[in-house]
């Protein structure tokens, strides 16, 4: 769906006591799209659109006038980013950001469909709200992000939640000013979920979470549809941003004084495929961003199966691209990987993993792994803990299996119990422990280049950074060296963290 096609598209509204009801939606300005989980799998030939006309009309402005908005933001980084277009929006409309809930006008749930457990949290917090809007029936809520893209979401919000005021998907958060002030107008609850998309909008307005690092998106959606996998649908088809798009964003940042930016997408490494007049991919991109000086690039989540040895070789040259690469691998076993659709073998992925060993010797690899897929043997589970030996992953992000209603996982059969499921990932997780404390006990006794975030989360007093493969170190030091790269003497190693003492500063004389 772009923006044409919206147009043509139906209108109508949904009244609080969920009947439709004609013509109000000429009226209220509002729309009533449903989203369609079977619509969202067609992948349209029609070109992607690119928008970069973006700007607040008229009759908008002074819509927040007087009036806070607070989001709460669940999920992966897209989401985290796509909270900070919504703020640079809402701070266009002249609202100003609030941390509490209750001195709240707008709630906004930037929701995560991914599991069945991110779902329940939000559903958990819409309970909590109920209460919240009773006390102050001016308060608008909405629910935005990948869960707005489930036909089965929205029909339980519309069935079960109506002191929800808005719905809205991943593909229209540049219609927060018609939907909020579609919001203030109707007295139905608005719901505009695209299920098709087809733009890219650039230039929207951001309120960027700090200063010191930088989310950049090169590319939208995923075409992958793994067989367990929902994103697919909820974000809508692969698309990139044109090249100088994004290389005209990490300049601007760099000359910001921003000192790493994360490269962003689904599938980076299927970055450029559908750029249909040139033949540009992930490897070219990077290549043109290492010449950029900022300290450091990184860029979440590869694809093992699109993962070229042009890339491989640029991020060989290191300078400002660092040596750490998530490299989600899912499951050891080829009959399993078969199943989830991943298109690599557990050989393929071997042969991936000596190549870019090979090329960066000192690389860290991170990965995802899903345990207790239906009918997931021990065997076959016992392939994955020998993949993770055998690779010496330095960390990994564990999940069993959930069941997302319309991926064709869920309609498996499947006999593993749950009980099962959780020995397993109790015991990978051990593993996952034990791997991640090896890695780090290479430091000890070493200098190490970090970047400082700020104060740690536990201890003001103690500061906190990352190195440049990611790794988490606390450490005493001035205020003043909060956004700076510095040198850091390590102490003491444990599992997940390293601790340190300050050396110095480091001395920015460019980076490559
Ligand atoms: N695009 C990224 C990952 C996106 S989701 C990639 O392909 O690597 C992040 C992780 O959540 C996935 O890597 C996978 O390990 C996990 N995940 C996705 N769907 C899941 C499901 N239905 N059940 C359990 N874990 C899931
Ligand atoms: Fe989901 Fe697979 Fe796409 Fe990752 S590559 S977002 S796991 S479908
Ligand atoms: Fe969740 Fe959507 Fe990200 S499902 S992991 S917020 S893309």
């Amino acid at each position: 769906m772009n923006e044409e096609q919206r147009l043509e598209g139906q209108q109508s509204v949904v009244t609080k006591d969920n009947k439709q009801e004609k013509d109000y939606s000429k009226y209220f300005q509002s729309v009533y799209m449903p989203p369609s989980l079977k619509d969202a799998k067609k992948r349209g030939k029609e070109e992607v659109k690119y928008h970069n006309d973006f700007s607040i009309s008229e009759e908008f402005r002074g819509l927040g006038e007087g009036k806070k908005f607070y989001i709460r933001t669940y999920g992966c980084q897209m989401n985290e980013h796509d909270t900070e277009v919504m703020a640079g929006i809402f701070s266009a409309l002249g609202y100003v950001a609030t941390d509490t809930k209750e001195a709240a006008d707008v709630i906004l749930l930037n929701t995560c469909a991914i599991r069945e457990n991110a779902e329940d949290k939000v559903f958990g917090e819409l309970g909590h709200l109920k209460h919240l809007k009773r006390e102050k029936p001016d308060l608008l809520i909405g629910v935005c992000g990948c869960m707005s893209q489930e036909e089965s979401v929205v029909n339980k919000i519309l069935k079960s939640h109506q002191h929800v005021d808005m719905i809205f998907g991943t593909h229209n958060i540049h219609r927060l000013p018609n939907i909020l002030k579609d919001a203030y107008m109707a007295k139905a609850m608005v719901v505009e979920v695209w299920s098709k998309e087809g733009d890219v909008v650039e230039n929207l307005p951001k309120v960027r979470r700090g200063n010191i690092k930088a989310w950049v998106n090169i590319m939208y959606g995923c075409d992958k549809f793994c067989t367990y996998c929902i994103v697919p649908y909820t974000r809508g088809k692969e698309r990139s941003r044109r090249p100088e798009e994004i290389i005209q964003e990490v300049r601007h940042l760099a000359a910001q004084g921003y000192q790493e930016v994360t490269l962003l997408g689904q599938n980076v490494n299927a970055y450029g495929k559908d750029l249909e007049d040139m033949k540009y991919g992930l490897g070219d991109l990077m290549d043109e961003l290492r010449k950029i000086d900022i300290p450091r690039i990184r860029f979440t989540t590869s694809h093992p199966r699109d993962f070229d040895d042009h890339l491989i070789e640029v991020l060989s040259k290191k300078g400002n691209l660092v040596e750490h690469i998530h490299l989600p691998v899912q499951s050891g076993s080829t009959d399993v990987l078969k199943i989830m659709a991943r298109k690599y073998t557990r050989e393929q992925f071997l042969e991936l993993v000596r190549k870019i060993k090979a090329a960066i010797p000192d690389v860290a690899l991170t990965t995802d792994i899903i345990v207790g897929y239906p009918n997931e043997t021990r065997e076959q589970f016992e392939e994955t803990i020998s993949l993770f030996k055998e690779v010496g992953f330095e960390g990994a992000y564990t999940f069993i299996y959930s069941p997302r209603e319309g991926t064709p996982a869920a309609k498996m059969n499947d006999n593993v119990p749950m009980e099962e499921k959780k020995r397993r990932l109790q015991e990978l997780n051990a593993l996952v422990n034990e791997y991640s404390a090896n890695a780090l006990k290479q430091y000890e006794g070493q200098v190490l280049e970090v970047l400082v975030d700020g104060e740690s989360k536990k201890n003001p007093d103690i500061l906190a950074g990352y190195t440049r493969k990611n790794k988490l170190v606390n450490f005493k030091g001035p205020k003043e060296i909060i956004g700076k790269r510095v040198l850091v003497k390590v102490t003491e190693v444990k599992t997940w963290h390293i601790n340190g003492e300050f050396v110095e500063e480091v001395a920015t004389i460019g980076v490559n």
